[in-house]
């Protein structure tokens, strides 16, 4: 494995049940993610994304292949070293959030850090230190009952953070919030990544993670397949899937990619009066 890669996924399967209900939900997946790199994986509903994420976080056990995390062959593993690993090394952050409900804010970032061996006193500070970096100071003594979406999420990222993971996973995590807050939490994941050279793997379908992320993957029946490229039609303006586009032309050692064959004989007529280089 690239020795600088904090996760090394390589040849992974997984399936569920056997005989005629078999389902293979992850198929001979490979994959690395470097420190400081934020990846999304996207892909339509039962595509294999949580299957993925949960082997990935040491959750679930691939059928076959290997994941590698820094030193640490989670493959290997026996069952009772991985709650360690996913304590020191992985923070998730879940969908439904998963708050303690009988906790308040800071317990239940606080509890995350005391895990690992540390006082109760020391989990605290800590804790506070961070929640008051997300903003959720005022929200201390909360039961996440008393907490909006925006906010739950927020703490569920700060108990996510609490113990410095090197690899942070997030399952759907704007699928509850409304855009401003979805767009707020994963710029703070973007900005942790880049700062302090976390890795990042998202998984989800929602479009608007695109933007912080460095590189995005599509999910499809448990494979990687490309992303659909598109271009834009220098006639109407129209966004072409390139490798279906209906009419393609090239012109001066470029191709270009329409809508219908009507645009194309409009663009051959006069190829430069729609290739004026914009300046804006
Ligand atoms: N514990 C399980 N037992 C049986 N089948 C499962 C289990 N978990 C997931 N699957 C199946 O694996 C496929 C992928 O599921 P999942 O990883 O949850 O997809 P996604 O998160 O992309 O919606 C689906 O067909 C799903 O039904
Ligand atoms: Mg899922």
């Amino acid at each position: 494995m690239n020795m600088q890669s904090v996760v090394s996924v390589e040849k992974v399967v997984r399936r569920f049940g056997s005989g005629t209900t078999e389902v293979v939900a992850v198929k001979d997946i490979s994959l690395e993610v470097v420190p400081g790199e934020v990846v999304l994986i996207m892909g339509p509903s039962g595509s294999g994304k949580t299957t993925l994420l949960s082997m990935l976080g040491g959750l679930l056990r691939p059928s076959e292949g290997r994941i590698q995390i820094g030193e640490d062959d989670l493959t290997l593993m026996d069952e009772s070293q991985l709650p360690n690993i996913r304590l020191q090394h992985i923070g998730f952050i879940f969908q439904d959030f998963n708050l303690l409900s009988a906790l308040t804010t800071l317990d239940n970032v606080a509890l995350v850090a005391q895990l690992t061996g540390i006082s109760r006193k020391e989990s605290r500070k800590k804790a506070k230190v961070l929640l008051e970096q997300l903003g959720l100071g005022q929200r201390l003594d909360f039961l996440p009952h008393k907490l909006s979406g925006g906010e739950k999420q927020r703490v569920a990222i700060a108990r996510a953070l609490v113990n410095k993971p090197d690899m942070i996973l997030a399952d759907e995590p704007t699928a509850n919030l409304d855009s401003h807050h979805g767009r707020e939490t994963m710029r703070l994941l973007r900005e942790v990544a880049k700062q302090e050279k976390r890795s990042v793997v998202i998984v989800s379908h929602d479009e608007r993670i695109k933007e912080i992320a460095d590189r995005v993957l599509w999910l499809e029946d448990g494979e990687f397949k490309d992303m659909v490229e598109m271009a834009v039609d220098p006639v109407c303006g129209m966004s072409i899937d390139i490798l279906h586009a209906p009419a393609t032309a090239d012109f001066e050692g470029t191709k270009y990619y329409f809508c219908a064959n009507g645009c194309r004989h409009e663009f051959l007529a006069a190829p430069n009066s729609f290739l004026q280089v914009d300046h804006e």
